[in-house]
């Protein structure tokens, strides 16, 4: 066999081809500011790292996918997770390399961008769409009737970024749905969804969990309300916790939706009886979404303050509210809005009801 050709760095990063697209319209680096050029490869930075978030989530979905999770692939859900992440916290750090660039030298050259805005990147909207994003949470942009409608050409052609949208649409299930139908085949006091008892079970394990619940907020407030002296301040306390105390007898119902009650009680199980070897990963898994998701709403957040410092509170480039647009995603593009909830919801695992069948989430061997 012949002997392999040794490679160059800079053929294999192809960092020739890569250093010549920073100059956007400009026909060569000298023609463009450097505030400028900054302005565009932070841009730039920012897409590529959509790229890495995209494949993935791809991969932590792909493993969810399927009738049959194994164990051993939840340690691999989780490690594309913990990736994921730790791109965001980076990411979240190169705002400030756009923080350098002040509003007089922005407004330089801001006009030659009309039209043109973050609110057209497709890569994501496409990172949103496979996480479970869906358009009826969307806020309308202002200018465009959709976020679909934005990422036309001007000339109303089909455009990359359309096309790429539009296949993430049709990849489903998304990321979200994949994460739920899993949660909704977790057996819960080893009981699962499909079998004769499953319904009164669980019914059973709804009652148990609800009633200790109750007794932990009732305990809760009672210590508060001893060290509330002023009769009003008490009052408004006692409303309080009486509505916490109702509180998850509500979430567990759903509405009267049997699937989503059953999902959210298998996020109340695991998150609860984490101990057990076979709910040690999914809680795992659990975890990483919870931390996922508040890295993104933190890249939300910090563009905003980018912004507002950036640009104040004027129409962005795409047509939008601007900073207003954007602090409303930061409240609103929330996807795992459950398992957030969950944890207002928990109680010490003390108080928690006494597992049954708990033999069943041991480790099996052969
Ligand atoms: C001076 C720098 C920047 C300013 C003033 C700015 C401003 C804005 C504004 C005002 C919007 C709202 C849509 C609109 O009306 O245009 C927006 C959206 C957006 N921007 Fe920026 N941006 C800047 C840099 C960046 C960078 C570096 C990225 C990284 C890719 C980025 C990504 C986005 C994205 C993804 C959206 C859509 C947000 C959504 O709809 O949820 N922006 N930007």
């Amino acid at each position: 066999m012949a002997a392999p050709k040794p490679l160059n760095y800079w053929d294999y990063i192809r960092v020739e081809e890569l250093l010549t697209l920073q100059r956007g319209l400009a026909k060569s680096d000298t023609e463009i500011s450097n505030d400028e050029v900054m302005f565009i490869t932070v841009h730039q930075v920012f897409e590529l790292w959509f790229k890495l978030l995209l494949r993935e989530l791809a991969t932590a979905r792909d493993l969810f996918k399927g009738e049959h999770v194994a164990e051993q692939e939840l340690s691999g859900a989780v490690r594309s997770l913990k990736r994921m992440t730790a791109i965001f916290r980076v990411a979240n750090k190169h705002w400030e390399v756009m923080e350098t660039l002040t509003t007089r030298e922005y407004l330089g050259f801001r006009d030659k961008l009309m039209g043109a805005s973050g609110f057209q990147s497709a890569q994501l909207r496409q990172v949103e769409i496979l996480f479970g994003l869906d358009d009826a949470t969307r806020i309308p942009l202002g200018a465009e009737s959709s976020y679909v409608s934005a990422l036309r050409s001007h000339d109303a052609k089909p455009s990359p970024a359309l096309a790429r949208v539009q296949k993430s649409l049709a990849d489903t299930p998304t990321f979200k749905d994949a994460i739920d139908a899993w949660l909704f085949r977790t057996p819960i006091d080893g009981v699962g969804p499909n079998g004769k008892k499953s319904e009164r079970e669980l019914e059973r394990f709804v009652a148990r969990f609800n009633a200790c619940y109750e007794r932990v907020v009732e305990g809760t407030a009672a210590r508060a309300l001893s060290i509330t002296p002023a009769k009003a301040d008490k009052a408004r306390l006692a409303e309080r916790y009486e509505s916490e105390k109702k509180a998850l007898a509500v979430f567990l119902a759903a509405d009267g939706d049997a699937r989503k009650s059953r999902v959210r009680c298998a996020m109340l199980f695991i998150e609860t009886y984490r101990e057990l070897p076979l709910l040690a990963w999914p809680r795992e898994v659990l975890d990483a979404i919870v931390e996922l998701e508040q890295h993104f709403v933190i890249f939300r957040q910090r563009h905003a303050r980018m912004v507002e410092r950036i640009i104040g509170r004027r129409t962005g480039t795409g047509g939008s509210a601007g900073v207003d647009y954007l602090d409303k995603t930061a409240l609103e593009y929330r996807i795992f809005r459950d398992l957030w909830a969950v944890r207002t919801l928990q109680i010490p695992r003390a108080a928690a009801p006494e597992l049954e069948r708990g033999a069943f989430y041991a480790f099996k061997s052969g």
